[in-house]
């Protein structure tokens, strides 16, 4: 029986509860499906770091390195300073495992969940593949002058060639292999930041390479709107790692909420992270009313990307079930007890491979 090897990191305020019921669910689709997973906790977090003043000690990152996966549940906490757990943890991950890809499906399960008006799930059905290792993210920055009047504060938006590449080269394979619109719809800002001109170049190249798949191309402020009034436009989007990171909260309500919009940070045959984009909520923390939906849906990534594509659908059909027979009323906070969804995610999941 094969055995997967996990890094779990449950982190700050719901994130614990929704890595909880997610890790339910994980054992539930394991046990139907076939194979096992071995799970190290690490406890690295805002709450950790008050305790120990460790964020992410390098023995616990060499360790996570040799695992096939990695699970987040979310982390921050306004008792740390701004950016110093994200980019600590987060961030450390993304960049230094190489996670190139950040793959944001935006799917709608239900009518009822969508906040544009007659929008149905045939309208709302497209991935986010955002940059994920570089752009404004890169860590270029620097400050002078700093506290007096003469301040200057400076942010680089960083773009090699090499990553451009692949991350464009990686949508046209989705839109293939997703086989839907066929369409790869390229998403920057290159007549103001005039840097990303590089991205229109190598997409047209790359382009080139995949006849069969159609492109389009919007700029990011075009791309929010069309987001709202047509969002069936969309098949794949790609787009530099700011821009993902925005509309892929926009995307996130186009499909129901926070509570439902799964992500993975992924490095294609390597170990690769997932997590719900949700960040930790600390007002609901402890409270059983946070939305473990998305924390599923991400073990249901997670999965599919381990080669475990059965169990994989499982969980995102059961999802879809539970929302469509209204058994899931809702994927807002307090709609239903924490707890309550996962249990009910895992005795369907059980329920259905008993029928089979
Ligand atoms: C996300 C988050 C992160 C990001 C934060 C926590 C640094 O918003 O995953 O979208 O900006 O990438
Ligand atoms: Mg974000």
């Amino acid at each position: 029986m094969t055995e997967y090897d996990i890094a779990v990191i449950a982190g700050d305020g719901i994130g614990p509860e929704v890595t909880r019921e997610a890790m339910k669910v994980l054992d539930a689709v394991a046990d139907v499906y076939g194979f096992r997973t071995k799970k190290t906790f690490y406890p690295f977090g805002t709450e950790n770091w008050l305790k120990t003043k460790e964020i992410f000690p390098d023995t616990a990152f060499e360790e996570i390195k040799q695992k096939r996966a990695i699970y987040l549940g979310a982390i921050g906490d306004p008792r740390a300073p701004v950016g110093l757990i994200e980019y600590g943890i987060i961030a450390k991950m993304r960049f230094e495992l190489d996670l190139y890809v950040n793959l944001r499906p935006v799917r709608l399960y239900d009518e009822r969940l969508c906040p544009l008006k007659g929008k149905t799930p045939a309208d709302v059905d497209m991935v986010f593949v955002r940059e994920n290792t570089e752009g404004a993210y890169s860590g270029t920055y620097g400050y002078a002058h700093k506290g007096l009047p003469i301040e200057v504060a400076t942010q680089v938006m960083v773009y090699t060639r090499a990553a451009t590449e692949r991350i464009i080269r990686y949508a046209f394979e989705l839109a293939r292999t997703r086989n839907k619109k066929k369409t790869v719809t390229m998403i920057d800002k290159a007549n103001a930041l005039r840097a990303q001109e590089i991205w229109t170049r190598v997409f047209a190249e790359v382009a080139l390479e995949y006849p069969d798949i159609k492109t389009e191309h919007a700029y990011i402020d075009a791309a929010c709107m069309w987001m709202i009034k047509n969002p069936e436009w969309f098949d794949v989007a790609v787009t530099p790692n700011l821009f993902g990171d925005i509309i892929t909260d926009l995307g996130a309500m186009v499909q129901g909420g926070m509570g439902i919009a799964a992500s993975g940070n992924i490095h294609p045959g390597k170990v690769s992270l997932f997590e719900p984009i949700h960040g930790s909520a600390p007002k609901y923390a402890g409270k059983n009313v946070a939305c473990p939906v998305a924390a599923v849906l991400a073990v249901g990534m997670m999965c599919d990307y381990l080669g475990e594509k059965q169990a994989g659908a499982a969980i995102e059909n059961v999802v879809i079930d539970l929302v469509r027979s209204k058994k899931i009323q809702g994927v807002s906070t307090g709609d239903h007890p924490t707890d309550f969804i996962g249990n009910m995610v895992v005795s369907e999941l059980r329920a259905v491979a008993a029928k089979v």
